[in-house]
């Protein structure tokens, strides 16, 4: 089969239904697009898994808590339909915001504590608009399967819950994180760093190694890893750290002493370009 682009919901809706009334497993890679080598490990591992693989590429307004962001999300369909083809994707659906958004909705899904912290406390409603949106997504395609990075480790801790809470019959796969030579994990708001801050933007992934390996030392208290944390943000000018977490992996509450595994998190700014990222650690 090569790829189908669908825009409606009723067409999807019917390409879908045919490959599952022919028996195929149906993968949902959930995407806003501007597609890069972080969502072709999802993708790559979908169809390894999938006899049918649906990505779905929405910039989806309302998990964006800053208009400017949003404004200056990159919207790169026709290069996403180029990456996807060789990927053997079998439909990519792109709707309209108007299709995924009927005029006047009043329903929204919020998720409780783990969607609290983090980037639940720095980015008002975008979880909100995250839960929304893949809940619409996964009622729409109603995947045996959909595909979520762990770049994105709360987002994703956010889904299970959902998924489990609201009992979608949806198997959750996540998928490793995919990092630049240098360790800065691919992210489509890469393209809008500037030569200086390209480089620079390697702090975070500093921070989240040093933070890792003086866990390994033998480090107990989450405070002292936020004094390093500051420490190694500080060799970096360009770089402004906005947090740095030290989080239950599963409730992804912080916690002040490690006793298990733990995520680490942060985010950092460099001028307007806001990036994440995170790492398990076993305490
Ligand atoms: P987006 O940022 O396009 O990411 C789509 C998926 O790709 C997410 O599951 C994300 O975690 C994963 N991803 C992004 N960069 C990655 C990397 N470097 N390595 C591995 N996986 C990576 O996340 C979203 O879109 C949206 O919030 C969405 C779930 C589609 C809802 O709108």
């Amino acid at each position: 089969m090569s790829l189908v682009t669908l825009r409606t919901i009723t067409e999807l809706r019917a390409r879908v239904g045919e490959a599952r009334g022919a028996g195929a497993v149906i993968g949902a890679v959930p995407t806003m697009g501007a597609l890069h080598a972080g969502h072709g490990s999802l993708i790559e591992r979908a169809r390894a898994e999938c006899g049918c693989v649906v990505v779905t590429v929405f910039v989806n307004p309302t998990q964006f808590n800053e208009p400017a962001d949003y404004t200056k999300y990159p919207r790169t369909l026709e290069a996403d339909l180029a990456f996807c083809e060789p990927r053997g994707v079998d439909i990519v659906f792109a709707p309209s915001e108007a299709e995924m958004y009927s005029a006047g909705a009043q329903t929204f899904v919020n998720v409780g504590e783990v969607a609290e912290f983090m980037e639940g406390q720095f980015r008002p409603g975008h979880f909100r608009g995250v839960a929304t949106v893949v809940a619409k997504l996964l009622h729409v395609v109603a995947p045996d399967r959909a595909y979520f990075g762990e770049k994105d480790a709360q987002q994703l801790a956010v889904i299970r819950r959902m998924v489990a809470d609201l009992n979608f019959p949806v198997e959750i796969v996540e998928v490793a994180t995919v990092r630049e030579p240098d360790g800065l994990a691919l992210s489509s708001r890469n393209a809008r760093l500037s030569p200086d801050q390209r480089r620079q933007a390697v702090a975070l992934y500093q921070v989240l190694l040093a933070a890792r390996s003086r866990i390994l030392d033998g480090e107990r208290v989450a405070g002292e890893l936020k004094h390093l944390a500051a420490e190694v943000i500080a060799r970096y000018p360009a770089v402004r750290l906005e947090y740095f977490e030290v989080a239950d992996p599963i409730r992804m509450a912080p916690v002040e002493n490690i006793t298990g595994p733990v995520r680490l998190a942060g985010a950092i700014r460099l001028g307007d370009v806001r990036l994440i990222d995170n790492l398990l650690a076993s305490g």
